[in-house]
C-alpha cells in the first residue's frame, strides 16, 4: 500500500493512501511558503485541524471545484455546509471512523479556533490518519505543548508533524519536548518560517540536536517534497 505524504508549506499537507488523495489544512492561495496553488491541487478529502484562516485557506474553493469532502470537528462542517460545501462529516474531539482511505480520529490541541468571518470554530484538533495496512500519520495541527502527546504516541506514531514557530504554537524547545513524549518512527516539523513572527533560525541545527536526544529521525521537508510510510 502507498502512504506518500507531501508538504505544501505551513501547515499544509497532501497525502496519497493507497490512491486516495487527501488534502490537510489547504491554505494555499496567500500562502508565501505555498508549493501549489489552490487551483492546481486535487482532492477526495479536506481534512481540517481547526478554524483559522490559515488552515481553512483555500477549503470551500477546492471543495465545490473538486467534490471533496470533508473532515473536521462539527462545528467547522456546519460552518462549511453553509459556505455550499455538499460532502462534510463532522466528528469530535477523541472521535473518528473508516473511510476508504482507513480512518480518521480527531485528538485533542491547546490552541483556539475562529472560523475566518468570526463564527466560532468548536475545540481546536490534531488528526490522525491511519492507513488499512496500519500506518499513522499524526497532524498536531496548532497547539501547545501537553502531556497526553504521550497517549497519542502510545497508538505507535509513525510520521508526526507538528508545529515549531513559536508566538501562536509550540515554538522548538516545546517542539522537541513534544516528540519526546511521541516518540514518532520519523517526525517533520511545520508552521515555521511562514511569516516573520514564527521565524526559526537554524531549523537544521534543530532538527540536528532532537535527533540526537531521541530516536526519532527529525527530517526537514522543503514545500513541496515528500515522505513516503
Ligand atoms: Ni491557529
Ligand atoms: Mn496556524
Amino acid at each position: 500500500m502507498t502512504f506518500k505524504v507531501t508538504w505544501l508549506g505551513h501547515a499544509a499537507f497532501s497525502l496519497e493512501m493507497n490512491g486516495v488523495k487527501i488534502l490537510i489544512d489547504p491554505f494555499l492561495n496567500g500562502n508565501p511558503k505555498a508549493s501549489v496553488s489552490a487551483d492546481e491541487v486535487d482532492a477526495d478529502y479536506i481534512v481540517l485541524t481547526h478554524g483559522h484562516g490559515d488552515h481553512v485557506g483555500d477549503t470551500v474553493a477546492i471543495a465545490r471545484r473538486t467534490g471533496a469532502t470533508t473532515i473536521s470537528n462539527v462545528e467547522i462542517s456546519q460552518w462549511l455546509a453553509r459556505q455550499g460545501v455538499k460532502k462534510v462529516k463532522g466528528l469530535n474531539t477523541g472521535g473518528g471512523g473508516n473511510f476508504d482511505f482507513g480512518s480518521a480520529e480527531l485528538t485533542i490541541a491547546f490552541h483556539s479556533s475562529t472560523l475566518p468571518d468570526g463564527t466560532y470554530g468548536g475545540m481546536p484538533n490534531g488528526v490522525i490518519l491511519t492507513s488499512k495496512d496500519g500506518k499513522k500519520f499524526y497532524h498536531a495541527g496548532d497547539t501547545s505543548l501537553f502531556s497526553d502527546m504521550k497517549l497519542i504516541g502510545e497508538k505507535g506514531i509513525d510520521l508526526a508533524v507538528l508545529p515549531i514557530g513559536g508566538w501562536y504554537t509550540m515554538g522548538p524547545d516545546d517542539g522537541a519536548r513534544a516528540i519526546e513524549f511521541i516518540k514518532p518512527k520519523v517526525a517533520v516539523p511545520i508552521h515555521y518560517n511562514t511569516f516573520p513572527v514564527i521565524g526559526i533560525d537554524d531549523p537544521g541545527a534543530w532538527a540536528k540536536s532532537v535527533g540526537k536526544k531521541t530516536d526519532t529521525k527529525v527530517l526537514l521537508l522543503k514545500p513541496g517534497e515528500s515522505y513516503e510510510l
